[in-house]
């Protein structure tokens, strides 16, 4: 998979949202909104969170900025670029067999609910369409979660059932653009 000019990517304004590439100085609040259980409400992993788990979460983000020059970005109020209200963005993932993107998105409670998330959603479909034409978006999320599927379907891609999979006794519900 080749790399990205992450100039493209990185940062990019919506209209209330900065999305840039994540920087180390970011990590511990990356792991405190990881670890709120206020953002877990719809994790299927039984037990809460680890820091060891939040942190790795961080780390893998990271790494693919670095392998790939593109990703999951941090968000932030254009007004304090240096703070994060949340992660949004894509990232190579093989779902059926099949390269793919796969979207991702966490906001802090405070933030939520006031139409950020999609902003961020869709400049990530956007871009994925402009710079990696020939790969399908996903979303991947539970039956209860209805604001990641609302976000993901605000954000261009559709339900597709026929994607979704079960797996020790939940489901995984899928939605997608381009696939
Ligand atoms: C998913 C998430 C990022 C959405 O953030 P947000 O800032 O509330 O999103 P928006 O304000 O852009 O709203 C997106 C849509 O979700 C809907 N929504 C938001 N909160 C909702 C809720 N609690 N219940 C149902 N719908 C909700 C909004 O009405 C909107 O739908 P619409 O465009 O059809 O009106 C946020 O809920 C979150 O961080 N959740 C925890 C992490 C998570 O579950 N991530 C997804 C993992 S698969």
């Amino acid at each position: 998979m080749p790399m990205q000019d992450a100039a493209h990517w990185t940062p990019v304004r919506t209209g209330r949202v900065l999305l840039r590439r994540p920087e180390p100085a970011d990590e511990s609040a990356a792991v405190r909104l990881h670890l709120d259980p206020r953002t877990n409400v719809h994790d299927p992993s039984p037990g809460p969170v680890t820091t060891a788990q939040a942190a790795r979460t961080f780390h893998v983000i990271s790494q693919h900025w670095h392998s790939f020059g593109f990703g999951v970005w941090v968000a932030a109020l254009p007004a304090e670029p240096a703070g994060l209200i949340g992660f949004a963005g894509v990232s190579h993932r093989v779902v059926r067999g099949r390269p793919a993107l796969n979207l991702y998105y966490r906001f802090h409670p405070d933030v939520q609910g006031r139409g950020l998330a999609t902003e961020a959603a869709s400049a990530a479909v956007r871009l994925a369409r402009e710079h990696l034409p020939g790969l399908p978006v996903v979303a991947y999320t539970t039956p209860e979660n209805q604001a990641s599927q609302r976000t993901a379907l605000s954000a261009g891609l559709e339900r597709r059932p026929e994607l979704d999979v079960e797996h020790h006794g939940r489901t995984d519900v899928y939605l997608a653009a381009d696939w």
